[in-house]
């Protein structure tokens, strides 16, 4: 096969036709391929980071198997793709990892592709290093031309060097192209792209651009399709669902904003779709969420009755430099809101240790709020330097040591609030979703109830994807085992 001008040209230049062109000559390729070796050309895709890279992972499976490949179970195979994470430098590290085991696979391997995108290849340093020192790596691409994929692979299938294609910012935004759920019941559904917020410990907005809303008319029909497709649970995504609407894709700011029509409007609107039975959405920025929308979830059922409330410090002077644009008092009153008008809510948080210039004084906040709210669960983490973030050059960064004090001692009292707060559904009966068989004993299926609390009980696999009644029977921390009723 040759990768000629004549080729190239013959490509439409609309999208996603552009791409439906590509995907069709890679699976001549990968025929072809099978043909020669007797066996099915296999990809394995490999994800760090979000939920929203999650989802990116799913766009990239429909296109492989679009084209022809098999997924395999294990990581190495004919075509390894690495969906990447920069949120922390341990994410970066954990790729390296990855990436030194690969070397010697793809020496016995000739027909093996490497490819790289995600979060992390938005950083111009970490592509120098893969070109100067991974020269084994085929394809390289970023977090705002996945949909290019098919493309890409045929451009590297046709020449014998590396391709590096990362967009600095959006050009064009594909959504047609096919997708790979990894449940039939349950799915994600991107509502908006990028961050505006600037938190100055975060790089986010530096590798997903700035924010970008799809249009209500695209949402809702998207779920509409997979509603029909059997769906019962969505799961909304956006860094900051609240501030859904400001500003909509490949349009201007001003010109869009539309004051009466929100994440409220929108999630009220989700609800509507017949055949969709539970709503969730992630994230939640503080600063953004309205009185409006604890109206909408506290007279909707089918909204989940989980929020996920990032609070990241409990010291408004932390706050403040942190750039969240709340304080102690209103994080705290909002709660009150919410706790007030959805009792039967369970709240989550992310929390940071060690920000630049936390003394204890401000981490003794962070555990008066964690007493005060009592989540039912918190994802806690070491603050992590990110380069060109405005904190990495704040003075006064704590020592491991104390980070590590600090650590423990919030993980100790976020597991003690967790396990007391689970024990309050115990003997309850709860609607559950059943996802899968339990990883561990075959004999018993996992699903969750609406709080996103796990519960494992025996039962046969054709509940799989169906909402049952199930009796919450013993605790064990952070799940339950239960039984059908
Ligand atoms: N948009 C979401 C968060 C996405 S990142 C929000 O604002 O809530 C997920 C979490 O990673 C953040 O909530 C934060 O707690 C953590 N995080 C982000 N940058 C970090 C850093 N530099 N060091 C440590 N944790 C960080
Ligand atoms: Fe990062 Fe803040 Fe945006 Fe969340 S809201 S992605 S923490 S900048
Ligand atoms: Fe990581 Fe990118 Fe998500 S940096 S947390 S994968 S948006």
């Amino acid at each position: 096969m040759k990768y000629t001008d004549e080729v190239y040209n013959a490509a439409p230049s609309s999208e996603p036709e552009r791409q439906l062109y590509f995907i069709d000559l890679c699976s001549q390729f990968v025929k072809l391929k099978t043909k020669e070796l007797g066996r099915p050309l296999k990809y394995s895709v490999i994800t760090f980071g979000c939920q929203m890279n999650a989802h990116d992972s799913e766009k990239l499976k429909g296109i492989l198997d679009k084209i022809g490949y098999t997924e395999s179970d294990d990581e190495i195979s004919d075509f390894v793709i690495y969906n990447t994470c920069t949120i922390r430098e341990n994410a970066n590290q954990k790729l390296y990892g990855h990436l030194g085991h690969l070397k010697k696979a793809k020496n016995t391997n000739e027909n093996m592709i490497v490819c790289l995108c995600g979060c992390m290849m938005q950083e111009k340093h970490v592509v120098e290093k893969i070109k100067n020192s991974y020269s084994y790596v085929d394809i390289v691409f970023g977090t705002h031309n996945i949909y290019e994929l098919a493309e890409l692979i045929y451009k590297r299938l046709s020449n014998d060097k590396p391709v590096i294609e990362v967009l600095e910012a959006p050009v064009n935004t594909v959504e047609a192209l096919p997708t790979k759920r990894k449940y039939s019941f349950k799915s994600g559904v991107n509502i908006m792209y990028g961050c505006n917020n600037f938190c100055s410990y975060c790089i986010v907005p530096y590798v997903r651009g700035r924010e970008r809303s799809r249009t209500p008319e695209e949402i809702l029909r998207e779920i509409n399709c997979l509603a029909e497709d059997g769906v019962k649970e969505i799961m909304l995504l956006g860094q900051n669902v609240n501030s859904y609407g400001t500003a909509f894709i490949g349009e201007s700011e001003i010109i869009n904003r539309n004051p009466d029509y929100g994440f409220p409007q929108l999630l009220n609107d989700v609800c509507n779709i017949p055949g969709i039975e539970r709503v969730r959405f992630m994230t939640s920025h503080p600063k953004d969420l309205s009185d409006e929308l604890i109206q909408v979830m506290a007279d909707n059922k089918k909204v989940c009755r989980h929020l996920h409330l990032p609070v990241q410090s409990g010291s408004t002077e932390i706050l403040k430099r942190m750039n969240r644009r709340y304080t102690k008092e209103q994080y705290i009153s909002l709660v009150e809101r919410i706790q007030n008008n959805i009792p039967d809510i369970s709240l989550t948080t992310d929390i940071i240790v060690g920000f630049p210039g936390e003394t204890e004084e401000d981490f003794l906040d962070t555990l008066d709020v964690v007493e005060k709210v009592r989540y039912d669960q918190a994802f806690t983490f070491i603050y992590s330097k990110r380069t060109a973030t405005p904190a990495a050059a704040m003075e006064n960064q704590i020592s491991p040591e104390v980070i590590k004090d600090r650590f423990d001692r919030l993980l100790k009292t976020v597991n003690r609030i967790s396990a007391e707060r689970a024990e309050r559904f115990n003997g309850e009966i709860k609607e559950v979703l059943v996802e899968e068989i339990n990883q561990k004993d075959e004999n018993l299926l996992s699903g969750r109830t609406d709080n996103n609390l796990m519960v494992h009980f025996p039962g046969d696999r054709s509940l799989i994807g169906q909402i049952i009644k199930v009796k919450l029977n013993e605790c064990k921390g952070f799940y339950y085992m239960g039984e059908v009723i």
